[in-house]
């Protein structure tokens, strides 16, 4: 891949900006500073990049795919209404670049979201026909007990819904928390689903979506990870 192409990549900046950059010197690729444009490199082998002697992240090409443990008070939109957009605590080079979240969480939702620029894998991972489980951390307003992981595994009557969405698994931790497994992601399904079981949902942890948690980030913490 040439060299001015991999910065664009990067979001670096319009090609004329990555073309002077390069011309003056200010593009380190793994300690090496790096001035012809026209030089190829392999995205792969790029472990360090610096502009100006600052060092950025490097973004895995050509897809990425990323794993963040999403604090409250964020929404999951590149054009946010009330709270700041989950895309603003990622470095400002990154924001230039193509970034789709993997489904949606609620401003106050918290826990795992994955971020890719891989439209297919994105497809796939949200699709109900996979089947992919999503675990949630329900804490309960109201204290409960079997009657409702029964009602949420049997299957409840979503408003302006005409099917029954059902649990895969619902177990209470304590008479107010609630660990609880969807496989589709409808619209505020985790919320909607207890209410229609008499119940409210006060806050929403994603714990699991697939194979991938973020038991040992802190929040607002992300990493690249391999699908
Ligand atoms: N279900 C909800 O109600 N909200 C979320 O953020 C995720 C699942």
């Amino acid at each position: 891949m040439q060299l001015l192409k991999y910065l664009q990549a990067q979001g670096i900046g319009s090609r004329k900006q990555c073309q002077w950059l390069i011309d003056n010197g200010c593009i380190t690729l793994n300690g090496k500073i790096c001035d012809n444009a026209k030089d190829t490199l392999t995205p792969s082998e790029i472990r360090s990049l610096k502009i100006d002697g600052e060092e950025l992240t490097v973004i895995p090409l050509p897809y990425f795919y990323i794993l963040l443990n999403k604090p409250a008070n964020y929404e999951t939109s590149h054009k946010p209404r009330d709270y700041p957009s989950v895309f603003s605590l990622f470095p400002a080079h990154m924001r230039n670049i193509e970034m789709q979240a993997v489904g949606r969480l609620d401003a106050d939702t918290t826990g795992v979201l994955l971020i890719t620029n891989d439209g297919q894998f994105n497809h796939r991972a949200t699709s109900p026909k996979h089947k992919l489980p999503k675990i949630y951390r329900v804490t309960l307003k109201h204290p409960a007990d079997e009657t409702l992981c029964r009602t949420l595994k049997q299957g409840v009557l979503l408003h302006d819904d005409n099917e029954t969405v059902s649990a895969t698994e619902a177990v209470l931790e304590s008479p107010t928390t609630l660990i609880m497994t969807i496989t589709e992601g409808k619209y505020h399904q985790v919320k909607r689903m207890v209410a229609a079981a008499g119940n409210r949902v006060e806050r929403l942890h994603r714990e699991k979506f697939g194979i991938w948690d973020t038991q040992d980030m802190a929040s607002g913490e992300w990493k690249f990870i391999e699908v």
